[in-house]
């Protein structure tokens, strides 16, 4: 709800109450919800602005920077109007939010009549504010945007600037640092929004946690700067190396950010997971029970043909699966990462059949057929690169950087565009896969396109991908898409925007896993997480879970298996058949859960999660610890359980327990902290495993008030 007064507007949501001054572009008031009318006099001396411009005495780190017609850097963005508009504006060819909602228009325009225009559109329902800011060239001449921000928010007090940070396999560690006295940064400038520093960033301070959350894949930048007990938040595209050349009538629109605020970061999180899953990723997948898939990554790599495939697909679907997937391998001459990509043929050769032949007899096991492919990519050593080598980014004149042996396409180019549009469609359609897995191995390094400006590249690269993926979204209603970008790389809602689920990471390993999903779970739900059990030791850590610890982790998450099932015992198969079964029966419960984060999975006495029903009325946990020497098992408190209500908690029958523990408790207890299980530690095949993870799954169940 947006209520006006003046020029002082009131954004409400249930939990939040943001308000604004139009005229002076003061932020009065952002946080918890106020509920007294008198609120505009009061806080009308706030020293917090939406937006900072250079050349009013402002020395901090910016929010808009341009380089106006006359050659200067100063701006003074002075009130124009504002507005209440019944519909969210379209941005058009980039990820944005959607659902009825209210925005408030704000428009600000410099002498030069170039008028910078900010956007709030509120989401009660998530307690979310979506935000966005514009540049409309009203001047005769071209200017310069050396910087857009989405999203400025100045709030009162000392603050720390959480961020989520990592490398390849170990994406999204939980980081926190006091911003005091300077400007503190989280970027990427890899070209994707990358592993090593997510998109989203929280400001912990005393009145409670704020979240930016920025729906975009490419070079961002979050910044915090304190300032005179002024701690400033800008998000949006990074200005590294970014200049922007508008043209006389000309508009640019920076991507969107979503902001919230909750008192504790768990509050905020849920907040944030809603506002994904309800206005982020769409399509008719966006509340549909995900497939249990059998991935032939881990299991095959690039050593498959027609008959195993099928074979690995038969032991598939004995065990329950719903999905084969065939990953990278299938196509050009691709038997290793050294060729092929661009040459999106079948190589029949190698699979003895078309992909379309294979695909039938996958469907023939009873199983949907899903393809992987990775289209924004060329191998040098390919027949596309060979005819159009003019497709593959790089500088003229200079070795390109190779980064898993591969080039990548300057998809900045509308032909190279219309070619990826063309070369997917014709894969998707000729297999008829029910299911694509996007992926993208590297990061950009010699960005560069004929005809683009270097400071425009990146930028242009992004908006050429999403709209090749728009495009190839809208052809195929109906396919499941995931996007991949070696793990967890473009894990953002810029690509949740178009592919409802991600793989998380290529880091399989139980341990390991429970963190990065921990990680991930702060700004994302665990709807859009891909999460695997793959083979033990795992080939990333070296390391050996139990098969059930594997699984109780990937429950956290869209339950796939990515090995040869083909090798599994057949102890094992029956341990699998009876996890995708019980996994079947409970996966609404799981994918669209409330979930919450338990213990500590960063080295506290207990790591885990619970995903409980909207009514409170049921739940999963899963509870991990490792064990020390002569430590008794951790003192457990469940989350999210109703304290009225009286629960039937029964551990899950696992292959590893004797002991199948069951009792009843009121949700008080459950959640106090005092929960203590003896047999924690008895895992039979764990005992064999040294430095071993051990988990366990409990069904919890309303049976009555307390
Ligand atoms: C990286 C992905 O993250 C993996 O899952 C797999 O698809 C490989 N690429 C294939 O090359």
């Amino acid at each position: 709800m947006i209520k006006k007064k003046g020029t002082v507007y009131r954004l409400e949501t249930p939990a939040t109450t943001l308000v604004l001054k139009a005229d002076t572009a003061q932020i009065l008031y952002y946080g918890k919800k106020l509920v007294s009318a008198d609120w505009c006099e009061a806080l009308r001396s706030s020293p917090c602005r939406l937006f900072s411009e250079y050349g009013q005495g402002d020395f901090n780190e910016q929010s808009v920077l341009l380089v106006n017609a006359d050659g200067g850097f100063s701006t003074n963005f002075v009130y124009s109007k504002s507005k209440i508009l019944a519909e969210k504006p379209v941005l058009e060819n980039l990820p944005s939010s959607y659902g009825e909602s209210k925005t408030l228009e704000l428009k600000y325009v410099d002498a030069t009549k170039v008028a910078l225009y900010l956007y709030y559109t509120v989401f009660e329902d998530t307690d979310a504010i979506a935000v966005s800011a514009k540049i409309v060239n009203g001047a005769k001449k071209e200017i310069h945007i050396k910087k857009l921000a989405s999203v400025q928010a100045e709030l009162t007090g000392r603050f720390e600037f959480i961020t989520f940070n990592g490398a390849w396999a170990r994406e999204r560690r939980k980081n926190a640092r006091a911003v005091c006295g300077g400007t503190f940064v989280n970027e990427s400038r890899a070209g994707a929004s990358s592993h090593a520093h997510n998109p989203f960033v929280m400001a912990k301070g005393e009145k409670g946690v704020f979240g930016f959350h920025l729906l975009y894949s490419g070079n961002h930048k979050e910044s915090m700067t304190e300032y005179d007990g002024v701690t400033r938040v800008i998000a949006g595209i990074n200005d590294f190396m970014f200049d922007w050349t508008l043209g006389a009538g000309e508009e640019f629109c920076a991507p969107e950010a979503a902001m919230c605020y909750a008192e504790t970061e768990d509050a905020l999180s849920r907040q944030m997971h809603a506002f994904a899953a309800e206005h982020v990723v769409r399509g008719k997948w966006k509340k549909r029970e995900r497939p249990v898939l059998v991935n032939s990554w881990e299991g095959a790599y690039f050593d498959f043909n027609a008959d195993s495939v099928v074979e690995m697909a038969k032991v598939s679907k004995d065990l329950g699966a719903e999905l084969f997937v065939l990953d990278d391998g299938w196509f050009g001459r691709r038997n290793d990462d050294t060729s092929s990509l661009g040459d999106w043929s079948d190589n029949v050769e190698k699979l003895g059949c078309t992909l379309a032949e294979l695909a039938e007899r996958v469907r023939g096991c009873g199983l949907k057929f899903g393809i992987w492919i990775e289209p924004e990519m060329i191998s040098e050593e390919s027949e596309l690169f060979r005819s159009r080598p003019a497709y593959a980014m790089r500088v003229p004149g200079r070795t390109p950087v190779r980064l898993r042996n591969q080039l990548a396409l300057n998809m900045a180019d509308e032909k190279v565009q219309n070619f990826v549009v063309r070369t997917v469609s014709d894969v998707i359609s000729r297999c008829g896969a029910s299911y694509v897995k996007w992926d993208y191995n590297r990061m950009l390094t010699d960005c560069f396109g004929k005809g683009v400006a270097a400071g425009e590249y990146f930028h242009r690269y992004m908006l050429g991908v999403y709209k090749v993926i728009s495009k190839v979204v809208k052809r195929f209603p109906f396919v499941l898409f995931e996007g991949c970008a070696g793990g967890g790389a473009r894990f953002d809602l810029g690509m949740m925007s178009y592919f409802p689920q991600i793989w998380t990471s290529d880091n399989t390993d139980a341990r390991d896993r429970l963190q990065i999903q921990d990680g991930s779970s702060y700004g994302y739900p665990q709807s859009v997480m891909g999460a695997h059990v793959s083979a033990s030791p795992n080939h990333q850590s070296g390391d050996s879970h139990p098969l059930e610890t594997r699984f109780n982790v990937a429950c956290g998450g869209l339950l796939g298996y990515e090995l040869d099932v083909r090798k599994l015992s057949e102890k094992d198969k029956k341990t699998v058949a009876a996890q995708i079964s019980f996994y079947k029966e409970h996966r609404k419960l799981l994918q669209f859960g409330n979930f919450y984060r338990l213990g500590d999975s960063f080295g506290g006495d207990y790591g885990g999660f619970i995903s409980v029903s909207p009514d409170r009325g049921a739940a999963i946990a899963v509870i991990a610890a490792e064990k020390r020497t002569n430590v008794p098992p951790p003192r457990v408190a469940f989350k999210g359980l109703n304290p009225a209500y009286v629960y039937e908690v029964t551990a899950r029958r696992q292959e590893n327990y004797e002991n199948n523990l069951s009792f009843t408790a009121g949700g008080d207890v459950l959640m106090c902290g005092e929960l203590f299980f003896p047999d924690f530690y008895d895992d039979a095949s764990a005992r064999e495993n040294s430095g071993c993870m051990y988990t366990r799954m409990f069904l919890i169940k309303k049976q009555k008030n307390l």
